[in-house]
C-alpha cells in the first residue's frame, strides 16, 4: 500500500512536489535570452511512452516533467471547426479510424502534393469521439496502451491545466483550402483559454495573425521544417529563410528549428562544431527553440546513447542555451534542466552510491583496454575493475572473458585455435590460455554493441582503439592515477588450475607485490562467483570480498545469506533480481536487496548501460531514472556500469536526494504502474518466478590442487526448485482505482 502510495504521490506530483518554492541559490545564470532556465516543451504531451496526445500522454508529462512544463498540441481542425490535438494531418497511423470509417479514405492536394488517407477535415468531433481510440504512431515504441483512449479536443488539453500551452498550426494553407479557419478557431478560443505560444510553418498565417492578438501574452513561433523543404507563402527553402532573420523578427517572437541546425551532425553520425544561429537569433531578440528530443533514437556518438548529454549540449554549453527544448520524453529533458546542467564537475559527490566499471568505460572504448580505464579514471569512477585471464605462457591480464573471441579480432587470426571448454562455456571459443601473451597483444580489442538486435553500435571511432593490460600494468595504472578503488574479478580458479595456474595464488602476489595490501588510501575489492576463491582472500581482512551472483533470483532465504556473510561483504547481483521485468515492463520488486542488507551485506548491481533498449519503459528508456530507481529506490551501495560518466553525473546531482530543494525531483519508478494503466488484454502472460538462492548454490567446493583438478566445482552449480517464498506483492486493484478516480478528476468528468 505503501508503494501504490506513492505511485499516485506521482501522478500528482505537478500539482505538489514540483511546485515548492525554489532556493534561489539554486538560481542559475542561463545564457538564454532572457536569462530564464530553458523551457520544456511536451510533444503531444509524454509521447514517448503513451499514444501521442492522449490523455496519458499529457496527465504523465504534467505529474512527471519540471514545474512549467510546456504542453504542446497540434492542432486539427474537424468538418464543424472543432481542435483536436494529433500531430499528423491524417488520422490513420495514430487512430482506429480506418476500422470504422473504411470508406472514408481521400486523397487531397497537400501543398503541392497528392496524399491519401483519413482527414479530420472530413469528420465531426462527434463522428472523432465516436468509438475511435489513440494508437502509438511510432510503431518500435510500445502499444500496450493502444486502443484505450479516445482522440482529445484542445479544451481537453487546456482543461487539465498546464502550465504553459502551445499550439502549432502546420497546415494553415490547406484548412483554408477546405473552408476552415484556424485564424478564426485560435481568436474564438483565446476568449476562454490561455495560449502562451503558437507555431507555425506558414509565415502568411503568422504575419496574419500578428496584428490580432496580444504577443505579450501569446507568442508567435515561426516553425521551421528541413532545410530544403519549401515555405509555403514565400515559395522560398527554409534553408535559406534562415539567413534573414530580421524580417522573422517583423512577425514572430521566436524560431522552432530542427536541433541539426544548432548542432549539425555529419553522415556519420558525429556531432560537428555548433553553428551561430542561437547566438545570431539572440541578437535580434528572437526566442531559440529545438526539436525533437527523444530517449530511443539518440543521433550522435558523441553523447554515448545518453539522452540527458544531448539535452545538456544544447542548454549547457559556454557559448549559448537554448530557449526550451520540444521532447518526446519531457522527465528526462526536466532532469537534465533541473539537475543535471551547471553542476560543478570537481565538487565531490555526496558518496551515497559508488560507481564501480564494467572492465573499465566499456561503452565508450573496447573493453578492459588502456583507453577504457583511461576514460574511466577521467569520467569520475570509484572502482576500476579487471577480470583477470591467464595466456598460456601464464601472464595475468585483464580480459571480460578467457573466450578472446567476444571481445577481439581473434576470430579473424586465431580460427584454427578455437575449441571447446565446457567447464567454461557451452559454445566453443577462442581460449586465452591457449595463445601466448605475444598472440594475444598481435589481436585488435573489438568495442562491440550487448544489444545486436537493435542497430546501436558503440562508437565507430573507437572500435579496435587501446590495447590490453597485463594485471600488473592494471595495477600500477591504479596506482599512478590514485583511482579511490580497484576490483579483481577471478573466475573459472579450478578449471585454470587443471592447466597447472594458481589464479588465487598469482592475484595475490601481484597485490602484494604493488603493495596493494598494505595500505589503507585504495580500497582492494576481490569479486568471484566462487565461494571458495573468496575464503582463500580471508587473511587479508582489508580487501573487501564481493560475490558475484550472476543468476537471476527472486529471493534469498536468510540462512543462505548467514551462509554467504560467512566469505563475502558484498554481492554483486544482476538488475533483474531486484526488479521482475516483462517484456521492457517493471512488473513488480524483490525483496533480495533488502535481505542482504539487513544482515550487512552490500549490494552491488550490474550491468548498467545507456542504450535504451536495455532500460524498462517505466524507467522511460532514461538511465538516469533507471539509477535513480536502483539507488533511490531499491537504497543498492554500488553500481556496475559500461558507462560511469552517466552514473557520476547523476551521482554528482543534487537530484539523487528525494529530499532535496532542487527545481525538478527525480522520482524511482514504481514496478508494476504502467502495466496496471494497460488494458489487461495488451498484457502479455506472467512466467515462472526465477528461483531462490539456496545455501546449496553459494557453497562451492575447495579448489582443486594445481595441476591435476577434476574441474567440475566450476563456478557456483546449478539453482534448485523455484522459491515459494512471498514475494513483495504491489496491490494493484488498488492503485488502478485510484488512478481511475484520479484521471476523472482531472478531466472534471
Ligand atoms: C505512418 O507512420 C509511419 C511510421 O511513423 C510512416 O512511415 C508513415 O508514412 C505514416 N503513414 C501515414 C499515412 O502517415
Ligand atoms: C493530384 O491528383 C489530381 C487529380 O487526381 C491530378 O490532376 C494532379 O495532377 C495530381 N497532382 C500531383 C502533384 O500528382
Ligand atoms: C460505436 O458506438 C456506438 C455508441 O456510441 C455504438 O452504438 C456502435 O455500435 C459502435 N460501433 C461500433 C462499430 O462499434
Ligand atoms: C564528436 O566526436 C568526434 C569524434 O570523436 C569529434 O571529432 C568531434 O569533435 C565531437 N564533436 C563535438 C562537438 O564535440
Ligand atoms: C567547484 O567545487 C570545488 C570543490 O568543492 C570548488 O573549489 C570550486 O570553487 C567550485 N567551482 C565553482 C565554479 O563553483
Ligand atoms: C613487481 O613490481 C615491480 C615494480 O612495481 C614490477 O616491475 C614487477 O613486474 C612486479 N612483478 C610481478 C611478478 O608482478
Ligand atoms: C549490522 O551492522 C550494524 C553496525 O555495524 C550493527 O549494529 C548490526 O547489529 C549489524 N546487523 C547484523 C544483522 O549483523
Ligand atoms: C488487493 O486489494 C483488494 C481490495 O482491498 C482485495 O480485494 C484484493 O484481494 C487485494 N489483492 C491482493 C493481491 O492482495
Amino acid at each position: 500500500m505503501e508503494r501504490c502510495f506513492f505511485f499516485i504521490f506521482l501522478f500528482i506530483h505537478s500539482a505538489l512536489a514540483q511546485k515548492h518554492v525554489e532556493d534561489p541559490s539554486q538560481n542559475q545564470k542561463w545564457l538564454t535570452l532572457n536569462g530564464d532556465r530553458p523551457l520544456v516543451i511536451a510533444r503531444g504531451g509524454f509521447s514517448g511512452v503513451f499514444p501521442e496526445s492522449s490523455q496519458f500522454a499529457y496527465q504523465f508529462a504534467l505529474s512527471t516533467s519540471i514545474s512549467d512544463v510546456v504542453l504542446f498540441c497540434d492542432l486539427q481542425l474537424t468538418k464543424d471547426g472543432n481542435g483536436i490535438c494529433q500531430t499528423e494531418l491524417r488520422l490513420d497511423n495514430s487512430t482506429t479510424i480506418s476500422a470504422y470509417y473504411p470508406e472514408g479514405e481521400k486523397t487531397y492536394n497537400v501543398n503541392g502534393k497528392n496524399i491519401s488517407g483519413w482527414f479530420a477535415v472530413d469528420f465531426t468531433v462527434e463522428e472523432l469521439f465516436n468509438n475511435i481510440t489513440l494508437s502509438q504512431n511510432v510503431y518500435s515504441r510500445a502499444s500496450i496502451f493502444d486502443e484505450t483512449l479516445p482522440i482529445m479536443t484542445v479544451e481537453d488539453v487546456t482543461g487539465l491545466r498546464p502550465p504553459k500551452f502551445w499550439l502549432n498550426v502546420e497546415y494553415d494553407m490547406f484548412y483554408v483550402q477546405h473552408n476552415l479557419n484556424a485564424e478564426a478557431y485560435i481568436e474564438e478560443a483565446l476568449k476562454h483559454m490561455r495560449i502562451d505560444y503558437i507555431s507555425s510553418p506558414e509565415i502568411g498565417f503568422l504575419k496574419n495573425l500578428n496584428g490580432k492578438l496580444n504577443t505579450d501574452t501569446t507568442k508567435l513561433i515561426f516553425r521551421f521544417l528541413e532545410a530544403d523543404a519549401v515555405e509555403p507563402t514565400t515559395k522560398q527553402k527554409y534553408g535559406s529563410i534562415l539567413s534573414n532573420l530580421p524580417e522573422i523578427k517583423t512577425f514572430a517572437s521566436g524560431i522552432l528549428v530542427p536541433k541539426e541546425y544548432i548542432w549539425p551532425v555529419n553522415a556519420q553520425k558525429y556531432l560537428e562544431a555548433h553553428t551561430n544561429l542561437v547566438t545570431d537569433a539572440h541578437k535580434q531578440g528572437l526566442l531559440v527553440f529545438a526539436c525533437t528530443f527523444k530517449n530511443d533514437g539518440i543521433g550522435s556518438y558523441n553523447y554515448s546513447y545518453d539522452p540527458t548529454a544531448e539535452y545538456l549540449q544544447f542548454v549547457d554549453n559556454p557559448d549559448f542555451s537554448v530557449d526550451g527544448v520540444l521532447t518526446d520524453f519531457p522527465p528526462t529533458a526536466s532532469e537534465a534542466i533541473g539537475c543535471l546542467a551547471h553542476n560543478n564537475k570537481t565538487r565531490p559527490d555526496k558518496g551515497k552510491v559508488l560507481v564501480i566499471t564494467h572492465n573499465g568505460a566499456s561503452g565508450v572504448f573496447a573493453p578492459c583496454t588502456d583507453l577504457a580505464y583511461q576514460q574511466a579514471v577521467d569520467d569520475g569512477a570509484d572502482i576500476i575493475d579487471c577480470s583477470v585471464q591467464m595466456t598460456k605462457d601464464g601472464i595475468a591480464f585483464c580480459s571480460e572473458s578467457p573466450d578472446l573471441m567476444a571481445y577481439t579480432t581473434a576470430m579473424t587470426t586465431f580460427m584454427s585455435r578455437t575449441s571447446s571448454v565446457p567447464e567454461i562455456q557451452q559454445h566453443s571459443g577462442i581460449f586465452s590460455f591457449d595463445l601466448t601473451w605475444s598472440e594475444i597483444q598481435s589481436l585488435k580489442p573489438d568495442l562491440r554493441s550487448p544489444v545486436p538486435s537493435v542497430s546501436l553500435p558503440r562508437n565507430p571511432a573507437n572500435k579496435n582503439k587501446g590495447k590490453f593490460l597485463t594485471l600488473p600494468e592494471f595495477l600500477d595504472f591504479a596506482k599512478a592515477k590514485a583511482v579511490p578503488g580497484i576490483m579483481i574479478d577471478i573466475e573459472n580458479a579450478p578449471y585454470l588450475a587443471s592447466k597447472g595456474f594458481d589464479i588465487v595464488d598469482i592475484v595475490a602476489s601481484a597485490l602484494r607485490n604493488a603493495s596493494f595490501d598494505k595500505q589503507e588510501t585504495q580500497v582492494v575489492m576481490i569479486q568471484s562467483d566462487d565461494s571458495a576463491v573468496l575464503s582463500k582472500f580471508k587473511d587479508v581482512p582489508s580487501y573487501q570480498k564481493v560475490f558475484h551472483i550472476y543468476e537471476i533470483i527472486s529471493s534469498v532465504p536468510k540462512e543462505t545469506v548467514e551462509e554467504i556473510k560467512k566469505f563475502a561483504d558484498i554481492v554483486n547481483l544482476p538488475r533483474s533480481s531486484s526488479l521482475v521485468i516483462l517484456n521492457s515492463f517493471t512488473v513488480k520488486y524483490t525483496d533480495v536487496v533488502d535481505t542482504f542488507q539487513l544482515s550487512n551485506i552490500s549490494v552491488f548491481t550490474s550491468v548498467f548501460m545507456n542504450e535504451f533498449p536495455t532500460i524498462a519503459i517505466d524507467m522511460f528508456s532514461d538511465p538516469i531514472v533507471e539509477l535513480q530507481t536502483f539507488v533511490a529506490g531499491f537504497g543498492i551501495d554500488g553500481v556496475v556500469t559500461d558507462y560511469p560518466a552517466t552514473a557520476r553525473a547523476y551521482s554528482r546531482s543534487p537530484c539523487i536526494d528525494l529530499n532535496a530543494n532542487v527545481p525538478y525531483t527525480i522520482f524511482p519508478a514504481q514496478p508494476g504502474a504502467l502495466l496496471a494503466l494497460a488494458s489487461p488484454d495488451a498484457l502479455p502472460p506472467v512466467g515462472a518466478p526465477a528461483p531462490s538462492l539456496t545455501v546449496g548454490d553459494v557453497i562451492d567446493p575447495p579448489l582443486p590442487p594445481v595441476g591435476d583438478a577434476t574441474a567440475d566445482g566450476v563456478g557456483s552449480t546449478g539453482l534448485a526448485l523455484p522459491s515459494d517464498q512471498p514475494t513483495n506483492n504491489v496491490n494493484l486493484s488498488l492503485c488502478v482505482a485510484a488512478i481511475v478516480a484520479l484521471t476523472l478528476m482531472f478531466l472534471g468528468h
